[in-house]
């Protein structure tokens, strides 16, 4: 059985608080035997329809990656209550065609399983985690019910670090259970 995950920061942010978190999921999935692997989307270029055919090199690298994975997990921040460029931007590009005479995102796209967490300030992620879950459908992928955000602590902001709180732990934890679930049936 394919055990490969594909994870994404929707953070470029050096200090991301949410890479705490993506990595904090790395480990729990790879203690359970699957194979992670981030994706660096960092140097796509931005979608435009003019450069798809053919695709830029980082976009045909991401493709590749998200083909040979089971599942994507995302994990991001809030920006305006709303899903932070860099991501949207990567979404985009898979939800186009890999080639201009075969219409519609390609079949590694279509139906796969996406789990979704974030951090943000007092929504806890929860606008763009909603708002993810949307986007996500509406790509015809198949976003995890069970989603998982949290609220940043000031001890974050303060300090520049975020230290998961065992609460917090719990959170990821019961969601890994969840995709887990999902992936198994
Ligand atoms: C353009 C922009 C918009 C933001 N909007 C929100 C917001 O709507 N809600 C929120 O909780 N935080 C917002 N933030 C703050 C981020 O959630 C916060 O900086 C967080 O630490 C970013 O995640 P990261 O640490 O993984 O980079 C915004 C930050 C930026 C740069």
């Amino acid at each position: 059985m394919n055990k490969k995950i594909a994870m994404i920061n929707g953070s470029l942010r050096k200090g991301s608080f949410n890479q705490t978190i993506l990595e904090y999921i790395k480990s729990g999935l790879e203690a359970k035997g699957y194979e992670v692997t981030q994706l660096d989307i960092s140097k796509l270029p931005l979608m435009n329809q003019d450069i798809e055919f053919p695709a830029p090199e980082s976009v045909s690298a991401i493709r590749e990656e998200v083909k040979k994975s089971v599942a994507l997990w995302i994990v991001t921040p809030e920006y305006n209550g709303s899903v932070p460029a860099p991501l949207k931007n990567v979404l985009d590009w898979i939800s186009r065609p890999v080639d201009p005479d075969v219409p519609g995102a390609p079949d590694f796209v279509n139906g796969k399983l996406v789990a979704i967490s974030g951090a943000a300030g007092r929504s806890g992620a929860s606008l763009v985690l909603a708002e993810l879950k949307g986007l996500l459908q509406r790509m015809a992928m198949k976003p995890l019910e069970h989603t998982a955000g949290i609220s940043l602590p000031m001890e974050a902001y303060e300090t520049g670090k975020l230290i998961l709180s065992d609460e917090h732990k719990k959170l990821f934890d019961e969601q890994i259970n969840k995709f887990i679930e999902a992936l198994n049936n």
